[in-house]
């Protein structure tokens, strides 16, 4: 589904990821682990098309990709979950949904009603303006609005950063439901417990760097890996 291969990534004169290259094949959840200023959220950001693209490759769905803008990632089925969520916060909660709606190859497989029975506290606040929301729910109205753009591949920037257990605990069933529905996932976080949980394959990102890489039950038995990542 997606194949980063050898990307840089500066900012002004910093370089800040050095040769990153992975792969989510369809139907998986692969996730990138790494503590704060590791390069996560840059990597994300470099696939969506939201950092100038220097040196590397990005294929998407078998289509060479790189340097492409974010509207034009999204119509080809890419969605994004920024870390900073970035509603609309003068805007209902429908609104949000809605606004976002966007159906694609003539499907429109999520609807604002689907996105209520995978959330139903939105379906609770559905006038509510976004502003007003929780933390939480916030995440869950940036999720359903990735949705609604009806996605092959879903980039999360951090969804559990700032979330109670209970509320974590239901965004893995989120997300596991999502897997099943087929969608394909790509996943940064530094909760690693959370995370291998729900992951088929990892990569484990330090300086800018992939350090480590493997399908997620031979991370987890990995000495090096365990330290790294205190599990
Ligand atoms: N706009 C920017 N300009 C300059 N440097 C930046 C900018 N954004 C991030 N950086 C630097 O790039 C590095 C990687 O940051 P990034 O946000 O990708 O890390 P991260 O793994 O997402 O961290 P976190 O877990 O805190 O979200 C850090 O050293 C950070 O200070
Ligand atoms: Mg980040």
């Amino acid at each position: 589904m997606l194949e980063v291969i050898n990307l840089h990534t500066y900012y002004g004169l910093s370089h800040i990821l050095f040769d990153v290259s992975l792969e989510v094949k369809q139907g998986q959840v692969a996730c990138l682990l790494g503590r704060n200023g590791a390069g996560k959220t840059t990597t994300l950001k470099r696939i969506m098309g939201l950092v100038t693209p220097k040196e590397g490759k990005i294929i998407f769905r078998g289509e060479d990709i790189t340097g492409a803008q974010p509207y034009i990632l999204a119509r080809k089925g890419m969605g994004y979950v920024p870390d900073d969520r970035r509603i609309f916060a003068d805007l209902s909660v429908r609104d949000n949904l809605e606004i976002a709606a966007r159906k694609r190859n003539g499907k429109e497989e999520w609807t604002i009603e689907r996105v209520y029975d995978l959330f139903p506290s939105l379906k609770a606040f559905s006038d509510r303006r976004g502003s007003l929301l929780s933390g939480g729910e916030q995440k869950m109205l940036a999720i359903g609005r990735a949705l609604m753009t009806n996605p092959e591949l879903l980039l999360l920037d951090e969804p559990t950063e700032g979330l109670a257990p209970l509320l974590v605990n239901n965004l893995r069933e989120t997300i596991e439901k999502l897997k099943s529905a087929g969608l394909t996932v790509l996943l940064a976080e530094q909760n690693v417990k959370f995370t291998l949980r729900l992951s088929d394959y990892g990569y484990i990102i330090d300086d800018g760097r992939i350090c480590y890489q493997g399908k997620v039950n031979e991370l987890i038995s990995s000495e090096e890996v365990r330290k790294m990542c205190g599990i």
